[in-house]
């Protein structure tokens, strides 16, 4: 009954991800404008931030990655995406005025508790990004940003990540308005965006049977690669790690230009390729590291945006993304991603909810 007709909690999660983002985002857009009310956010508190810095471990450090390139790129200020384990031990360089943004799910995991307490040491300001209410992380923290995307049960993330998504964006656009980057009209623009992104994430829900058959051609493949540039890494580094996670086939994510500094040599005939090219500026040069793929061999699965009106033939398959600003794209390019992962995982009768070796919530060094 737990599972609402579902057979997997990671199903029923994936599913409940428009709702989860709306639980975001909409107590937080009033009028065209992002409002923070409880979350210990003032204006001045973000105005005077020099650098901001983003701790995670696993998919909330991947969200953070996302959330990096969106914050750099609308308010132009400093901000550095952390792994918490590494971060702790790095004497990382922070100045009393600083953000420090930690993202967590559970609010529980060590390594990002650890990180936490360093940075508000030293003098940052500390902001959760948590789900779970009342959790360590969201008590110890200066302000909270709470997701509400309600429980979730299946180990590998995926209502708690587009969640975490959310917050990043509306972090990113109220830092901005705060700082004079954005007008009003941007803002607008920016917060009429993420109101349809439940809705948008809803049709990428509807892929469900495509990336079900795409699932079934590769899913006795020993080793799949992501590929994108930018925000696009990110997204594909989630992506990647989703499969690993959940399917235990080996997976890496590669930063397009990279790859031929070494990966190449591992693509051969039939190496399954997922490339993630959603932002115009990119897409020439995604493009031409494909084609570098492609004529190795490798079949080749694309998700690009609906502007994209470059040549596609030599890709086995085409997933288009609805129309929106090209910032917040890792939310829907995920989706069909996270689908593909779970039905693979489905078809090697791996146990889905409770990947081998890993844990919900990681309390422990
Ligand atoms: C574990 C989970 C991951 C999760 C990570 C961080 O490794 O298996 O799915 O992303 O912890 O968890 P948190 O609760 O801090 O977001």
């Amino acid at each position: 009954a737990e599972k609402g007709g579902y057979e997997h909690f990671m199903m029923k999660e994936m599913m409940e991800q428009p709702r989860a983002v709306a639980n975001t985002l909409h107590p937080r857009i009033k009028d065209g404008k992002v409002v923070f009310e409880d979350e210990g956010l003032t204006d001045e508190r973000m105005a005077k931030a020099k650098h901001i810095h983003i701790v995670g471990c696993g998919s909330a450090l991947h969200a953070g990655m996302v959330g990096r390139s969106v914050i750099e790129k609308l308010c132009r200020v400093r901000c550095t995406a952390s792994i918490a384990s590494e971060f702790r031990y790095e004497n990382p360089i922070i100045e009393p005025d600083d953000l420090c943004i930690v993202i967590s799910q559970s609010g529980e995991t060590a390594d990002t508790l650890a990180a936490m307490r360093q940075a508000k040491k030293a003098g940052a300001y500390t902001v959760a990004i948590v789900n779970v209410v009342s959790s360590t992380i969201a008590r110890e923290a200066d302000g909270v940003l709470y997701l509400w995307a309600g429980p979730e049960i299946a180990v590998a993330t995926t209502k708690a990540y587009s969640a975490q998504l959310a917050a990043l964006y509306l972090f990113a656009i109220k830092l901005a308005s705060v700082r004079g980057k954005i007008t009003a009209e941007q803002e607008k623009t920016y917060c009429d965006a993420l109101y349809q992104l439940p809705e948008q994430i809803d049709t990428m829900l509807g892929t469900k049977e495509k990336m079900q058959y795409i699932a079934t051609r590769y899913a006795n493949r020993s080793s799949i690669f992501f590929l994108g540039r930018g925000l696009d890494y990110a997204a594909a580094m989630e992506a990647s790690l989703k499969l690993k996670e959940i399917s235990y086939i080996h997976s890496e994510a590669y930063a397009a230009g990279e790859l031929k500094h070494g990966t190449i040599s591992l693509i051969e005939e039939g190496t399954l390729v997922v490339a993630l090219a959603t932002q115009p500026e990119l897409y020439e040069k995604t493009i031409s590291n494909i084609r570098e793929v492609v004529a190795r061999g490798a079949e080749v699965v694309l998700v690009t945006g609906e502007d994209f009106d470059g040549d596609a033939s030599y890709c086995s398959s085409v997933l288009r993304l609805p129309k929106l600003p090209h910032e917040f794209s890792a939310s829907l390019s995920i989706v069909p991603l996270q689908l593909l992962s779970y039905y693979i995982a489905v078809e090697r009768s791996c146990d889905v909810d409770k990947p081998r070796n890993l844990a919900k919530s990681v309390t422990v060094e």
